[in-house]
């Protein structure tokens, strides 16, 4: 790889692991196993180590991740709450083992090892023994104050047993908030109920009901809480993690039910591996062991890097796997008309579960495992509510047993409407795949998948109107295009029956009722809302909020002056480097030509500059001429129009919200540091709604660099280019 290649690809796996990072902390909504989140850390920090002129204090690798949401007070902790490096393997274990030795330089190292619960951080503040203050971990110096959600916890006592010795003045108790398997199967048997979405795990819902902002909506979920940690603490009357420990049960905190106390690494090694065999019957879950260095001194002595202590590592467990015969190979169709394969397996136990599907991604995905029905697989389940098919044994495979085709299997139809399939081009995990898609936009499985979407969290937010009422609606013809909700009496909700004549599952009043409240709030959401949640090809959330900041209504989107101008530029572009004398693909063939192509660029060349400092310039990357030719083309379309005709009759009108001018419009500004009071995302909505961009780097095109404390390598460029630099004061003066 080359530096140039480097670079695009650091930069590229960063801007991933922010996002997974953005999922898992602030929205407790992963999309990846944390499998495969580490995978794409260790490749980013590989290739920081190799190309060291790239690395940055903030990269992911450098930086602990940040859990801070909106609507909570931020608090400094007394004493930093770290993150714990992590491995999959035993020889980085024993090469932790071997720097303390090399550092302290002894080889007499005693350890605790003990579980790694897969939960949500928090710093307990005890000042005279009694609960002052709950903090989330945030981005290591200051998080959220979440006390009043903390004292939820049944188990939590206020106060801490005086049996347990002296209690010091203040001390910081770190621990983690989890829930049970029991409480979770519970909610999620209640949420099924009423027809909403499920949860994917009990760790998604500790961390996402610990930031909700109703403390009577955290009570009626039992969360739970194990402690295991110090911070701060004065004076200081503990010595040891082992002796710790002891503290924490005499002061009657939860604590794990086991630690093991070992001698060298050999047997930390054995612990970890007894602990495996045990941690399933724990109440929370566990992702791994913690082994750490038992002596307060020593941990003092072999400190900590910015993100994480030297005196501790995590050994993680690899995701539970089971085998089990494939059966048969079924297709399901997805809102975009995507064919996918699952597979229909002959049950079996895994991680507290019967599993009897499991997702194979798609064809290409089967095709690469080699994967065929009557094969003995090997499933993963990691934390996802869908497991998945990690393998076949062709070693055992029984004979005639034959490679798997999707188009065959469905007979070159869509197996729910029976309408064409035609081969697209799809993301994939690994990049750029093929699959089969249903041509035909009325396909039931669309129009329910199109209609659950309409009514998720992201979109809408029309709660109780999950995957299975979706479906149900359209298969009784009362819903067609999303907004035909609208029209589903009150009383037709409430009788609708989601289970069978034999075992009838009623929606009910109660349910009815919200749907229809949830719906009449729906009316007033701004056009970029409504716009996600058409599902128009290419129009993802952030492509819709930028449109719906650029466009009043959807009346002025279909005849979007903007988007014909995307489409107009990229035309010229591509016109431009067809034209170039040089051009590969259409190379000059005498100096007459050169001389005339030459003129033509120069001349397309002025069209292009002209267009980009006219009125209609500064257009974000997310609208691009992919989008600008979807979105056009979608509304000018059948399906388009009729969505529009509903709107209008319905009376709903969602407004964009754009903005005539602000003290930032048309200007770039980077956010570095820690702002006194704002946080980075309220000064970034300020600077938005004064019609400025936020941008992650410094260049000579910035406007301006808002500095808060800490601020780094960005404030140096800004210095270096000459950009000017401002910090909260400023900013609240220019917004006036
Ligand atoms: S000790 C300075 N012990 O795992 C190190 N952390 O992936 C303090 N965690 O941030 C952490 N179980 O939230 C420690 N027994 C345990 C743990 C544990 C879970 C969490 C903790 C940490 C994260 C790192």
């Amino acid at each position: 790889m080359t530096p140039a290649e480097a670079k695009v690809k650091i930069a590229e796996l960063r801007s991933q692991v922010a996002r997974h990072d953005e999922l898992y902390y602030r929205r407790a909504k992963p999309e990846i196993t944390d499998f495969d989140y580490d995978r794409l850390k260790f490749e980013l920090a590989g290739r920081e180590e190799e190309f060291p002129q790239f690395a940055s204090v903030d990269s992911p690798t450098q930086r602990v991740g940040d859990d801070r949401a909106q609507g909570f007070k931020e608090v400094a902790h007394r004493q930093k709450m770290l993150s714990l490096d992590n491995t999959y393997n035993e020889a980085e274990v024993r090469a932790f083992h071997a720097r303390l030795v090399k550092l302290l330089e002894t080889d007499d190292l005693r350890y605790t090892v003990e579980p790694k619960i897969d939960g949500l951080a928090v710093s307990l503040t005890y000042e005279e023994g009694e609960l002052v203050r709950a903090v989330t971990r945030g981005k290591g110096d200051r998080g959220d104050d979440v006390t009043a959600n903390v004292l939820t916890i049944a188990t939590l006592p206020r106060q801490l047993a005086a049996k347990g010795g002296a209690v010091p003045r203040v001390v910081e108790i770190r621990g983690e908030i989890y829930l049970t398997q029991a409480e979770f199967d519970r909610i999620n048997a209640e949420r099924a109920a009423a027809g909403e979405e499920l949860y994917a795990n009990p760790r998604n819902v500790a961390a996402g009901s610990i930031k909700l902002l109703d403390s009577a909506e955290v009570a009626r979920r039992q969360l739970a809480i194990v402690l295991y940690s110090l911070g701060h603490c004065e004076p200081e009357v503990v010595r040891s993690q082992d002796e710790l420990h002891e503290r924490l049960r005499a002061w009657r905190l939860p604590v794990v039910e086991r630690i093991w106390r070992v001698r060298g690494i050999d047997e930390a090694w054995a612990a970890i591996g007894e602990l495996d065999a045990l941690r399933r019957t724990f109440a929370y879950g566990t992702d791994g062991a913690v082994v750490k260095l038992d002596d307060f001194a020593q941990q003092r002595d072999a400190g900590a890097t910015d993100k994480a202590p030297r005196w501790a590592i995590a050994y993680k467990y690899k995701p539970d796997t089971a085998r089990t015969r494939l059966k048969s190979i079924t297709i399901q169709v997805g809102k975009t008309g995507i064919l996918s394969p699952v597979a229909e397996l002959e049950p079996v136990f895994l991680s507290l579960s019967t599993i009897s599907r499991a997702t194979l991604h798609n064809e290409d995905e089967i095709r690469r495992k080699d994967i065929r029905v009557g094969d003995l697989v090997e499933i993963e389940r990691a934390g996802e509510v869908i497991p998945a098919v990690l393998r076949s044994f062709p070693e055992e495979r029984p004979k005639g047993a034959k490679e798997f085709d999707l188009s065959a299997a469905v007979e070159g139809k869509c197996p729910v409407c029976g309408g064409k399939i035609a081969r697209v081009e799809v993301d994939t995990e690994s990049g750029l795949g093929a699959a089969w898609k249903c041509q035909n936009y009325d396909c039931r499985a669309q129009r329910a998948g199109r209609l659950g979407f309409f009514c998720s969290r992201r979109a809408l937010a029309i709660d109780g109107v999950g995957e299975i009422v979706a479906a149900k609606l359209v298969e009784l013809d009362l819903v067609r295009d999303p907004p035909d909700l609208y029209d589903v009496p009150r009383e037709a909700l409430a009788t609708l029956n989601l289970g069978t004549t034999e075992e009838p599952r009623i929606f009910g009043e109660k349910n009815a009722t919200k749907m229809v409240a949830a719906r009449e709030a729906a009316r007033s959401l701004p056009l970029e809302k409504w716009l996600y949640a058409l599902s128009v090809p290419e129009v993802g959330e952030s492509t819709a909020r930028e449109l719906g900041r650029r466009h009043r209504s959807f009346a002025e989107l279909v005849d979007s002056k903007l988007l014909r101008f995307v489409l107009k530029k990229a035309e010229l572009v591509e016109r431009r480097e067809l034209e170039a004398p040089a051009s590969r693909k259409n190379p000059a063939k005498n100096d007459e030509e050169r001389t005339r192509r030459k003129d033509l660029c120069a001349q397309l060349d002025r069209e292009v500059a002209a267009l980009d400092t006219g009125p209609l310039a500064g257009v974000p990357s997310e609208i691009g001429p992919a989008v600008a030719a979807s979105a056009l083309e979608f509304f000018a379309g059948k399906p388009g129009r009729r969505l529009l005709a509903k709107l209008n009759t319905l009376g709903i009108d969602p407004q964009g919200t754009v903005m005539e001018t602000g003290v930032f419009t048309g200007k770039t500004l980077v956010l570095t540091g820690t702002l006194p009071t704002m946080k980075r995302e309220e000064a970034e909505q300020k600077i938005l709604a004064a019609g400025g961009k936020v941008s992650g780097s410094v260049s000579k095109k910035t406007s301006f660099v808002l500095a808060g404390a800490e601020a780094g390598s960005k404030l140096d460029k800004a210095r270096e280019l000459g950009v000017a630099v401002i910090d909260e004061a400023e900013l609240r003066r220019l917004l006036g």
